[in-house]
Formats: structure tokens, sequence, C-alpha cells
């Protein structure tokens, strides 16, 4: 996994000891690697490129602090948005808005016209209407707004219930025979010019024969649009490693998304985010009581779903593994070590007053005690982008690490945050 290993007992984020990060700063905390976002960033960037004109359109949700658009724009990255705070960061981030792709589902006016004072690349419209509507402000301005029309392919990504977006019972995209319809009526449309056809089937997908799939359909609808059309925008979604699973290699995804889009002569958006931002970070925890019952052994940290939602909402698989330990970890994730030691099963659970806070259970895991830290790995994507201060636990801090160095890039919150925008 770039950015973390673990070295003499003890996992290291760069070239610095978590847990000395997490003696100054305090725990809970999400710590992120620089290197790795870069590095997963520059990956996919040639992978794609190799092939098509491709601009990598960071998917701003998965994780938006400032600090990460930051060296995201600097590296030459654009970004996907799906609000009009979304775009607020990457200005204020210095992200270049002519990289910008708009994804929201239901744009309100005031985020189409702060989008359009930018001059962002791409609108991806969801519905006729707010097409009309796009095209009606547009017109106020006194600009032509460019849009992708948002196709909803009718694709199984295979992937989580609550995660797959290309089906046709999905709230996502125009179907085709819509999609048609409208094309046909671009005319009366005089504020808009359509750029794209745009798809996001789900996320994860940790396969390639969806994204073959809707690229395929997508391409034949092409051919009966306007020439005006540009840019094949893919969406995001491409898998990552959490556990076990076996994720397509870049270039896999490149060959079925980019060797086709090049073949029809247009270029290529894609809008990654879980890819990039995944690995890149953990979430680290420190256990507060050790409960052993009849039945089980409980270790209750202070990390919850309010800080990550993941296992709670879809089930997800995170790995876990303590910050400092003589047993080295037997996964994936580390294939440089070899997993050894005497481990014993347990239910790793958070403060939050819900049964679902529960970050895993039954999970094989050595002997800990009161005091110890533990790393949820796979937490940069959907981890504090999703956080919230439910039960009142003010949310954590995010630090980034690059080299030897260590930045706060989001303090902790206090109890005086958690009530400061309350009126008494
Ligand atoms: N583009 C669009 C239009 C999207 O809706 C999404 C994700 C992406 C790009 C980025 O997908 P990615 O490359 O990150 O897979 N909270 C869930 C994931 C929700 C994904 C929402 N849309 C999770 O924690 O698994």
């Amino acid at each position: 996994m770039i950015g973390f290993t673990y070295q003499n007992d003890e996992l290291f984020c760069e070239d610095l000891a978590v847990n000395e990060i997490v003696e100054k700063v305090g725990s809970p905390a999400y710590i992120y690697s620089k290197k790795a976002f870069l590095d997963r960033y520059n990956m996919l960037q040639q992978a794609f490129s190799a092939i098509v004109d491709t601009t990598v359109c960071y998917s701003v949700k998965c994780c938006s602090n400032i600090n990460i658009l930051r060296e995201l724009a600097q590296a030459g990255c654009g970004f996907d948005i799906v609000s009009g705070g979304e775009l607020f960061r990457v200005i204020k981030a210095g992200g270049d808005p002519s990289k910008v792709a708009f994804a929201g589902v239901a744009k309100t006016d005031v985020e189409i016209k702060y989008a359009l004072e930018q001059g962002i690349m791409l609108f991806n419209v969801e519905s006729e209407q707010e097409l009309e509507n796009i095209n009606r402000l547009a017109g106020e301005m006194g600009k032509v707004a460019p849009v992708a029309l948002r196709i909803n392919p009718d694709v199984d990504a295979k992937t989580h219930a609550k995660t797959t977006t290309g089906k046709k019972e999905n709230k996502f995209g125009i179907e085709f025979a819509y999609a048609m319809q409208v094309v046909s009526r671009l005319s009366s449309f005089k504020n808009v010019v359509l750029k794209g056809i745009d798809v996001h089937i789900g996320s994860p997908v940790n396969s390639t024969e969806p994204y073959a799939e809707a690229v395929d359909r997508v391409l034949n609808f092409i051919k009966t649009c306007p020439d005006t059309i540009e840019y094949v925008d893919t969406g995001g979604g491409f898998g990552l490693l959490y556990n076990e699973e076996n994720v397509p290699a870049f270039e896999e995804y490149a060959k079925v998304i980019a060797g086709p889009v090049k073949a029809a002569g247009k270029k290529l958006i894609i809008e990654p985010g879980r890819s990039i931002a995944g690995n890149a970070g953990i979430l680290v925890g420190e256990v507060q009581y050790v409960k052993k019952t009849g039945v089980k052994t409980f270790y209750k940290i202070d990390a919850g779903m309010n800080d990550l939602i993941r296992p709670a909402m879809y089930d997800a698989y995170h790995f876990i593994w303590p910050v400092k330990s003589e047993e080295m970890p037997d996964c994936k994730l580390f294939p440089e070590v070899e997993g050894d030691g005497l481990l014993m099963p347990a239910d790793v659970v958070g403060p939050i007053c819900e049964s679902s806070d529960v970050f895993c259970k039954g999970r094989l895991l050595p002997e800990l005690e009161r005091g110890d830290k533990i790393a949820i790995f796979s937490a940069g994507a959907y981890g504090f982008a999703m956080s919230s201060s439910y039960n009142s636990h003010p949310r954590s801090c995010e630090v980034l690490v690059d080299g030897s160095e260590y930045k706060v890039i989001r303090k902790r919150e206090t109890w005086e945050d958690l009530v400061a925008a309350e009126e008494l």
C-alpha cells in the first residue's frame, strides 16, 4: 500500500511513525499520505492518457479537504463536483474551473449560476427540465452553457445496492430513448451546447465488463447525436483493494474504456474518487475499554460510525490492525510482511449509541489493551467526508503526511464548535 508500511512492529505513514503523530494530535485522527494521493492520480492519468486524451476529474465528494484538492490541482488534476459547496472548495484550493465537471443530481439555481460564473468545463445534466433551467439561467447571464447528457445505461455494475447508479430503477441519468428525444429538441435550447455524453454506473466496480458494456451503449448512442460532442465522461467507480478482492489494474480499465473512446474519435473524462483516495488514508482510534463477556471480546474505541459510516451503512469491510504490534498482519494490503502471531476473535466497536456502530465482528486480531491505538485502513475515501458529529462527538482532525513532515489540515472540532451555529 503506497504510503503505509509496517516497520519494526510499528505502522508508518511515509517516514513517520503513526503512533507518534497520534500522540501529538490526539485520537481519533484521519491520517493521509500525500505521496499515495499523487502516485495514484499519476498512475491513473498515465494509464488512460497513454491511449486517449483524458481529463482526470477527481471526485471531490470522497475526500474533500482543500489541502488535498490543492495538491491534486497542482499536479494538473481536474475535479468532479456535485454541489456549489464542492465548487467553492475547488476554487479555494486553486483548482482550474475549466477542468470541472458538475454532476449534481438536483442542481439549484444558485449553484448553476455560480458554476456558469466560474466557467466550468461541463454540466452533467440529469433531466430535460434541468436542461431547460440551465438554458434559461445561461441566457439570463448572456452565456452558453457546455452540457453533457447523463445517460442511465441500465447496466448492472454488480456492486452494493446502495452504490449502484446505472440501473433503470435508479434516480440517476436519462434513459436512451428519452435522451434521443431530448437531443432532437436541442435546437430549441439556444444557450446550451451539447459537448458530451456522461455515464456513471456505480462504485466500487471490481470488474471491467460493466464499463465495457456501458461504453459500448453510449458510443452507439453518440452516433445519433450532433457532432458538437467532444467528450465521453465515464464517471468513476474503479475498485479498491480493501482486503483480498481482485481489483483490475488501471490499465485494464483503461483498455475497455479509453480504447473504444479513442476509436470513436472523442476525448475522455473520468471521475475517480475511491481509487485515488481510498488507500491514501487511515482512521486511527484508541482502545478505551476491553470488555470480555461469556461469548465475546469487545474492543471499544473512541472512533465511531460518526467518523466512518461505511461498515454501518454498506456492511463494508475495512482491514483493522494495531498501530504497534509484535504480530504482523496477514493481508494483501501489506505484501511486504508475513502475517504471524497469536490472534483472538474480537468485535471492534465505537462509542455511538447504535447497535450498528461496529467496525468488525469476530475479527482475528492481536490481543489489545486499554490505550492501544488501532488503524482502520482504506478510510481515505468516504471516510472523513461522510463523518458527522452524531451523539455530539466533535469530528476528528485530519493530518497530511509528506515524507518526514506532517500538517494538521483540519483541526479537531471542539465542544464549542458543536454549538457554535446554534442560537440561544
Ligand atoms: N462520479 C459520479 C457521478 C459519482 O456519483 C461518483 C460516486 C463518482 C464519480 C466517484 O466514484 P468513485 O471513483 O469514488 O467510486 N459512499 C459510498 C460511495 C458512494 C459513491 C457516490 N458516487 C461508499 O462509501 O462506498
